[in-house]
């Protein structure tokens, strides 16, 4: 229970476990806390598949969008990586996606619109996302 309390603290767990985490109570909270890490690690994966380059990557449950894109060798326009610069921003064609943080630096005008911040999203379905001017790297044979 300490260290699921401490995880909880330290904004390690996920959405799922900090819910599940405010839901449970007593002695038994780290043992879900490290069951539920395990479904979500074997489990939890969307596809984002960005529409105009018809380009996809997993995406874990645990990972933002951007992180998920460059461990795939996909490299999306990013500076800051925190939700405040708006350099990553691009717009979600379909899906939906959770934030790291409460406010991310969007106006709720531009939330309406579809517009996202892959630097702080995570996953919550399958997406589909216009990014401009992604890039892969070439990947040695
Ligand atoms: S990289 Fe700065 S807001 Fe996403």
């Amino acid at each position: 229970m300490q260290l699921c309390m401490q995880l909880l603290h330290w904004g390690k767990l996920s959405r799922l476990q900090r819910v599940y985490a405010q839901m449970t109570d007593g002695a038994d909270t780290f043992f879900t806390g490290v069951f539920f890490m395990g479904i979500e690690k074997n489990f939890l994966h969307f596809t984002v598949s960005l529409q105009d380059k018809g380009w996809q990557f997993e995406t874990p449950s645990h990972l933002s969008i951007l992180e998920a894109a460059l461990a795939a060798g996909i490299t999306l326009p990013n500076s800051c990586r925190n939700g405040t610069c708006r350099t990553c921003m691009c717009k979600l064609v379909s899906g939906q996606l959770a934030y790291r943080i409460e406010w991310p630096g969007l106006s709720k005008d531009e939330k309406d619109e579809g517009w996202i911040l892959p630097c702080v999203a995570t996953a919550l379905t399958d997406l589909v996302v216009a990014v401009a001017h992604p890039v892969k790297a070439e990947r040695e044979a």
